[in-house]
């Protein structure tokens, strides 16, 4: 048994609830870990809510955490008893003491990487790897555009182009939002509510454009993301096969991003080495009591 939050119906925080769970029996290619931190993700409330449906009720939510190898499963041979683990993106149930979970979606952690950060970083770290050194890779010289550059994603997407060598612009809504980009490497924090993205890009890169734009906000940012492209202005219709073809929006899922295990082990060792280095800042970072997750911090 484990102690876990499960949901029985999907709806407000309201549906979580901290109960006993049954871990099961150990499976072929599985292991039994023992948690010692857990990631929150937006993703949890799309879960949560049944924005995202679940395979089946009750389900224990989360898809990230870190944690202590304590059994081995048959045919497991990559980790052992004692191993510090961290895995991201599924399968989910990870708001629990302890699990079962398919070895293939382990990392081992290094030693220089806590148990907090490992499970706090392992999506954003994975997500930020791919977005800047394979959706775009990111340059020296060159100046990229970030929305929400104040959020989880944002903050580590400043620090990692910066460190590449960029210069950084992103758009957020408050000053103190602002100060807080810019303390993580964005160069040009622009307040999106009092002036016009689009006009400050084009200012900032003498008309040029970027190269590049991280937009995670979509409906509101869309067109105005397209304009600071390059030299595109103007309207566009999706469908016509002009300008936009000139430019590629790619919309990265966890499970196309990193598809296979190896994939995911490549990727880590590269999040986890520019951790290593010194670059794992988690702004505003809270943590609770898994207990308390209905209520937060
Ligand atoms: N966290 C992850 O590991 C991860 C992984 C893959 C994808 N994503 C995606 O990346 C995006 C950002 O995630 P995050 O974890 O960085 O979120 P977050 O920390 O909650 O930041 C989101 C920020 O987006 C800005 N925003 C602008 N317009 C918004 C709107 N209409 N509604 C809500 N927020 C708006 C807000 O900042 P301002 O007040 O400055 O506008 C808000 O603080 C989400 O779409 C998420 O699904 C996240």
């Amino acid at each position: 048994m484990s102690k876990a939050i499960r949901i029985h119906e999907t709806g407000g925080p309201e549906v979580l609830r901290w109960e006993d769970v049954d871990v099961g029996v150990l499976q072929a290619g599985e292991v039994r870990l023992r948690q010692t931190a857990v990631g929150l993700n937006f993703i949890d409330t799309y879960h949560r809510r049944g924005l995202y449906p679940v395979d089946a009720l009750p389900t224990v939510i989360g898809m990230e955490g870190a944690g202590v190898v304590e059994e081995i499963g048959e045919n497991v041979h990559v980790f052992q008893v004692g191993d510090r683990v961290a895995y991201a993106g599924g399968p989910i149930g990870s708001y629990t003491e302890e699990r079962r979970i398919p070895a293939a979606r382990l990392v081992k952690l290094p030693d220089s990487i806590d148990s907090q950060h490992g499970a706090a970083l392992m999506l954003k770290g994975l997500t930020t790897q791919y977005l800047v050194r394979r959706c775009y890779h990111v340059k020296p010289g060159d100046t990229i555009l970030i929305h929400a550059a104040a959020g989880g994603m944002g903050l580590l997407v400043c620090q990692w182009a910066k460190h590449l060598g960029a210069t950084v612009i992103g758009t957020v809504s408050t000053r103190e939002k602002a100060e807080l980009a810019a303390s993580h490497g964005c160069d040009h924090p622009i307040l999106y509510r009092e002036e016009d993205f689009v006009e400050r890009v084009r200012e900032l890169t003498n008309g040029v454009g970027v190269p590049v734009v991280y937009d995670s906000v979509g409906r509101d940012t869309f067109d105005g993301s397209l304009d600071c492209q390059g030299v595109l202005t103007g309207r566009y219709d999706l469908l016509s096969p002009s300008p936009v073809t000139r430019c590629q929006i790619i919309r990265p899922v966890p499970k196309g991003t990193w598809p296979s295990p190896s994939s995911q082990h490549d990727h880590s060792r590269h999040s986890h080495r520019y951790q290593q280095d010194g670059h794992r800042q988690v702004a505003r970072s809270v943590t609770c009591q898994l207990q308390d997750a209905a209520d937060g911090p």
